[in-house]
């Protein structure tokens, strides 16, 4: 019997991968660099299914049925590269490989036309939701041909997560797509995150809470409209004692947070398609800025405001008030990350289904939530919705939390502690909403110390004032 799929590169997210796929009854062919990883899953795990252990690259190739599909899973960069030029020469047209590793949507564009022109499909898949999700059901996203996706698809959405019946898996467009989403998943997971720390840091630093009294408060928000898996695993962090001190486990974790460059990655595109994603960078820039040990240390002690935490009703308002200004940021990230979809499909050419994405993040996925149904259903009512934030239930959501949202940014200005996440988001929103920016003035120091030229609101045409003259405004030729 041949395989119907093989996994190489069985570190944990490979082997989980493998498992999960013998578990749902596929023959799996599995195959490492060093062979002892491969005996290693087959002599503790291979009750779970029917694996084909291969040693050799030739071998592997071998046992799998046609069209043969091949799933990497090793290090993103050049280690990727490596194993497909050690596999694609065995293959034969019509073949498929998966890059299910967290690569850059660049380098994926760059694999599949390549791979294409010697007539093998090659699919950059994102898959999220950790080593657990890898053997239980993650959120899957791949991209690549239609044609590879329908040898492929069954398998996948067969070993994705499901919600209400449905796979967390979908063909997301061609090429770099999966990837890309990806991508944007890990971003908006960075924006998540810092937003719900600083919800930890105000409702300590301002309302005067301990970090199990935060927990409580989280596991309170996680029946409401903000359930998700983030604000799950966060109250249970902060619940946690550390045994040997007998201090909350937060207290004695050293505060400077790291990344492995996805959310970077998900800036710097930002940057490139001109995608105000200010939510996702301000969270990059928090993680960078923590990191910044002996800039901080230099700058510890510098002045700050004195003033005494939170008392009476404001107190007691307190965490209902943060409580929506971290829904209205969550949703302004939210909207950032979509329209850096929207605006990749564009650049790209990728037909991509929004509501779709939303769909497939409800389960499986770090960043998965109930909030995502109503994205989905955003969508769904307006397929060509310009910002989630004019979308009917969206928009008179965050319009009700406002008061709440601008007083706790307030708050924190007041007492000096740092919300970029929160005051970020509301800045954008208030950006979107202005009549008039005062980019106006902008394009007037252009104009006056580079001759940069504006447009007028009253007149077609580009303009020149004559500054060192009259000041008269001239036509440029
Ligand atoms: C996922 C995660 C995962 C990511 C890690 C760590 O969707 O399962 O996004 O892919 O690599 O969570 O990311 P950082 O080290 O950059 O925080």
């Amino acid at each position: 019997k041949k395989a119907s799929i093989g996994v190489t590169g069985l570190a944990v997210m490979g082997r989980n991968l493998a498992r999960n796929l013998a578990r749902h009854g596929h023959t799996v062919a599995l195959h490492n660099r060093s062979e002892a990883r491969t005996r290693a899953l087959v002599d503790r795990f291979g009750d779970e299914g029917e694996f084909i252990p291969a040693y050799s690259a030739q071998e592997f190739v071998d046992a799998l049925e046609r069209p043969r599909q091949v799933v990497i899973m090793v290090k993103a960069g050049a280690p990727t590269d490596a194993v497909i030029e050690e596999f694609a020469p065995l293959l034969e047209p019509g073949d498929v490989i998966v890059d299910a590793g967290n690569a850059h949507f660049a380098d994926t564009r760059r694999r599949e036309a390549s791979l294409r022109e010697r007539g093998l499909h090659f699919v950059g898949t994102g898959v999220s939701g950790g080593e657990e999700g890898a053997l239980h059901g993650p959120s899957i996203m791949p991209g690549g041909s239609p044609e590879s996706y329908a040898s492929l698809g069954p398998l996948f959405e067969d070993i994705s997560a499901k919600v209400d019946g449905e796979a967390c898996c979908t063909h997301v467009g061609a090429d770099g797509a999966g990837h890309f989403v990806k991508m944007v998943h890990n971003g908006i997971e960075y924006a998540d995150m810092q937003l719900i720390a600083e919800s930890f840091d105000l409702l300590r630093g301002a309302g005067g809470y301990s970090p199990a009294e935060i927990a409580s408060v989280f596991r309170t928000w996680n029946t409401g409209r903000l359930e998700s898996y983030l604000i799950e695993i966060t109250s249970e962090v902060l619940a946690h004692v550390d045994p040997g001190s007998g201090k909350p486990f937060v207290d004695v974790v050293e505060d400077a947070a790291e990344q492995k460059g996805t959310g970077r990655w998900t800036v710097q595109i930002g940057l490139d398609l001109g995608v105000p994603i200010s939510g996702i960078a301000e969270a990059v820039f928090a993680r960078s800025l923590s990191g910044s040990t002996s800039l901080r240390s230099a700058a510890r002690g510098l002045g700050g405001p004195s003033r005494s935490p939170l008392s009476g009703a404001a107190l007691d308002r307190f965490a209902d008030d943060v409580e929506q200004a971290l829904y209205a940021s969550k949703v302004v990230a939210y909207a950032q990350g979509f329209n850096q979809i929207q605006a990749g499909a564009t650049e790209y050419g990728w037909d991509i289904d929004l509501g779709r994405v939303a769909a497939i993040w409800r389960g499986g996925c770090i960043i998965r939530a109930k909030f995502l149904n109503d994205i989905t259903s955003a969508y769904a009512a307006e397929p060509a919705l310009p910002t989630l934030l004019t979308s009917g239930g969206f928009r008179k959501a965050v319009e009700d939390a406002q008061d709440s949202w601008r007083s706790v940014i307030s708050t924190a200005v007041s007492l000096g502690i740092p919300t970029p996440g929160f005051s970020t988001a509301l800045a954008y929103y208030d950006g979107l909403r202005a009549d008039r920016l005062p980019a106006a003035l902008v394009q007037g120091q252009r104009d006056f110390f580079g001759a940069h030229t504006y447009r007028r609101v009253d007149m077609a045409g580009s303009f020149h004032t004559a500054w060192a003259a009259d000041g008269r405004p001239e036509s440029p030729a």
